[in-house]
C-alpha cells in the first residue's frame, strides 16, 4: 500500500486524510505537534473504515517515526489566516514551522515528494526546496487546483452547467493577483469568453482571486479546508497513480514564463517522480502583463523570506 504522511492535523491535513481514505488507494499517517489531536483524529477516521468499506491504515502521532517510508508527505503545519491578515503575515511563523517539519519528515522518508499546502503558499513551497536541498520535482506547492476549482464552481453556478464540463486554469501566485485564464478556460470546449457576456465573466474573476477571503469571512475562526484538502488529494492520488495529470500547482521556475529561482503556479504535470514537467500556454500581451505583476508579488514575499532566513 503507498503511504501519505500528512504534517498538521487540523482542518486542512486532516480533511485531506478525509478525502485520501475515502479514495482508498493509500494508508494515512496524522503528525501535530498538539498532543493527542492527530491521535484522536486517526483512530476515529480508523473507526470509519468499516462503515465506508475502505480498508486503510490510519495513524495520528506526535512522533515523525510514524512518518518512517513514506512515499508523499504533505505539509499544511502553521497557522491559518484570520479575518484582516494577509497571506504575508504568516510569513514568519509559518517559515519556521515548515523548514522544521520538511526537514524533520525528510528525515524519516528519504525518497518522498513532498506537497505543501501552508501560507504563503508558493514561498513556503521554495523554503521547503531550499531547506531539504531536494530536486523540484520533488516539491510542489497547492495552490492552482483550488483557484481554478473555486473558478469552476462559480461558473457552474453561472451557467447551470456540469462542474464535470467546466475547465479553468488559474495561474501565477497563490495571492489576490493570481492570474485567472479566461481564454484558456472553457465550457465543454466552448471558450468561457464566448460562453458568458463579459460583466459575468469579470465578476467571476474577481470573486475567484477574492475566493480564499471570502470563506474566512463567513468562517470568521479559520480559512478554507474541504476545497483546499480535496486538492491535496487529488494532487496525491496524481502521482501515486503515476497519472500523468497536467493541473495548475506552484512549480520552481527555471526560466519557464521568463522566471526564475522562484516558486509560482503553472500548468504542471503530475506523476510518480513527482512534477514531470511544467506546460508553457501562449500568452497574449494582457495575460503576460498579470503574470508579471503576480510574479512581483510572489518575488516580494520571496525577498521577505530571504530576510528573515538563512537558505
Ligand atoms: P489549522 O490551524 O486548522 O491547522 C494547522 C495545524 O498545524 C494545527 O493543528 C497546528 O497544531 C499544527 N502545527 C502547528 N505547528 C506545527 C508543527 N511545528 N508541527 C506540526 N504541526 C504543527 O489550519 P488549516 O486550516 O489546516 O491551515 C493550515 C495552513 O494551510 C495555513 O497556513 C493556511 O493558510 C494554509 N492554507 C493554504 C491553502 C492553499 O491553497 N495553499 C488553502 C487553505 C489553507
Ligand atoms: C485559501 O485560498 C486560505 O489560502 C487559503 O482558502
Amino acid at each position: 500500500m503507498n503511504k501519505v504522511s500528512i504534517i498538521g492535523a487540523g482542518m486542512t491535513g486532516s480533511t485531506t486524510a478525509h478525502w485520501l481514505a475515502e479514495r482508498e488507494f493509500t494508508d494515512v499517517a496524522l503528525i501535530d505537534v498538539v498532543e493527542g489531536m492527530p491521535q484522536g483524529k486517526g483512530l476515529d477516521m480508523l473507526e470509519a473504515m468499516p462503515i465506508i468499506g475502505k480498508d486503510v491504515s490510519i495513524v495520528g502521532s506526535n512522533d515523525y517515526a510514524e512518518t518512517k517510508n513514506s512515499d508523499v508527505v504533505i505539509i499544511t503545519a502553521g497557522i491559518a489566516r484570520k479575518p484582516g491578515m494577509s497571506r504575508d503575515d504568516l510569513l514568519k511563523t509559518n517559515a519556521e514551522i515548515v523548514g522544521n517539519a520538511a526537514v524533520e519528515a525528510l528525515k524519516h522518508s528519504p525518497d518522498a515528494i513532498f506537497i505543501i499546502l501552508t501560507n504563503p503558499l508558493d514561498t513556503m513551497a521554495y523554503l521547503t526546496m531550499k531547506k531539504t536541498g531536494l530536486p523540484r520535482e520533488r516539491v510542489i506547492g497547492q495552490a492552482g487546483v483550488l483557484d481554478s476549482a473555486r473558478m469552476r464552481a462559480f461558473v457552474a453556478l453561472e451557467t447551470g452547467v456540469s462542474v464535470e464540463n467546466i475547465d479553468c486554469y488559474v495561474l501565477g501566485g497563490h495571492g489576490d493577483e493570481m492570474v485567472p485564464l479566461t481564454r484558456h478556460s472553457n465550457v465543454a470546449g466552448v471558450p468561457l469568453r464566448e460562453y458568458l457576456p463579459a460583466d459575468k465573466l469579470h465578476a467571476i474573476v474577481e470573486r475567484t482571486r477574492k475566493g480564499g477571503m471570502e470563506v474566512i469571512n463567513l468562517l470568521k475562526t479559520g480559512s478554507a479546508f474541504y476545497a483546499p484538502a480535496a486538492a491535496c488529494a487529488q494532487m496525491a492520488e496524481a502521482i501515486l497513480k503515476d497519472k500523468h495529470l497536467i493541473v495548475p500547482a506552484s512549480a520552481y521556475m527555471n526560466g519557464e514564463y521568463g522566471l526564475k529561482d522562484m516558486y509560482f503556479g503553472a500548468p504542471v504535470q503530475l506523476g510518480r517522480s513527482g512534477m514531470e514537467r511544467i506546460v508553457e500556454y501562449s500568452l497574449d500581451a494582457d495575460e503576460k502583463t498579470m503574470l508579471e505583476k503576480s510574479a512581483a508579488a510572489v518575488s516580494e514575499t520571496h525577498d521577505a523570506l530571504k530576510k528573515l532566513v538563512n537558505l
